[in-house]
């Protein structure tokens, strides 16, 4: 059966670049970004790598732990850490999943043979601190992904679950969001926004981003 939004992200043991990862064990309670990459020493993951090591302050900022896999083994991960570190000026900050059996990548159904039979595409798992996938992206292998993309759903999810609100189109932090339609009772209303909400039509109600 597949992954899908509200799954409970599967649980697995594999080695990784910095020791075993039993997943669920390291996952602690916390929310955490799965993402997978075709295959070692290649251009756009490195970039990629690289660009999470440099955001560990915004995704720690969220309670966020970041781990990547790609489909080689240990030995080779620990060479390509240090041609990342050298080329995109960072210190490798997040395990790699050593994944040359491909236990993980079945698992969460990231090859797909129509595009190549042994690589995994780029699949991206945010996964909240119940252990539940919350969010599944899944780019082509010749497309870096836009880790402030992945920073902005990690913010909007985070909202939802803490404030009862959704965000719009092309929403940044600090902008007006919408207040779920679930939430009809006045009094809540009244409580749950004090700064007031603006009703364009009885299902689409703005008010400013309540934790701002
Ligand atoms: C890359 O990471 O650069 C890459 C990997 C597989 C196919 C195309 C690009």
């Amino acid at each position: 059966m597949g992954l899908h939004i509200g799954s409970i992200a599967p649980d697995f043991s594999q080695e990784s670049s910095e020791r075993v990862i039993n997943f669920h064990e390291w996952l602690g309670g916390k929310w955490a970004v799965l993402f997978s990459h075709p295959k070692d020493f290649t251009p756009v993951c490195t970039t990629e790598l690289g660009a999470v090591s440099k955001l560990k302050g915004e995704f720690d900022k969220r309670g966020v732990k970041a781990i990547a896999l790609s489909v080689d083994g240990v030995e080779d991960h620990h060479k390509w850490i240090k041609d990342i570190e050298e080329t995109q000026n960072t210190k490798q900050n997040f395990p790699i999943l050593a994944d040359g059996d491909r236990k993980v990548a079945k698992l969460y159904d990231m090859i797909h043979p129509e595009a190549n039979d042994t690589l995994t595409v780029r699949s991206v798992f945010i996964i909240d601190g119940n252990k539940k996938i919350r969010t599944t992206l899944t780019y082509p292998a010749s497309t870096g992904r836009n880790f402030d993309e992945i920073l902005r759903v990690i913010d909007s999810l985070q909202l939802t679950d803490n404030f009862k609100v959704a965000t719009p189109a092309n929403w940044k932090d600090g902008d007006d969001v919408v207040i779920i339609t679930a939430l009809q009772d006045p009094e809540e209303l009244k409580a749950r926004f004090p700064k007031g909400f603006r009703a364009l039509k009885p299902y689409l109600r703005l008010t400013p981003q309540p934790n701002k």
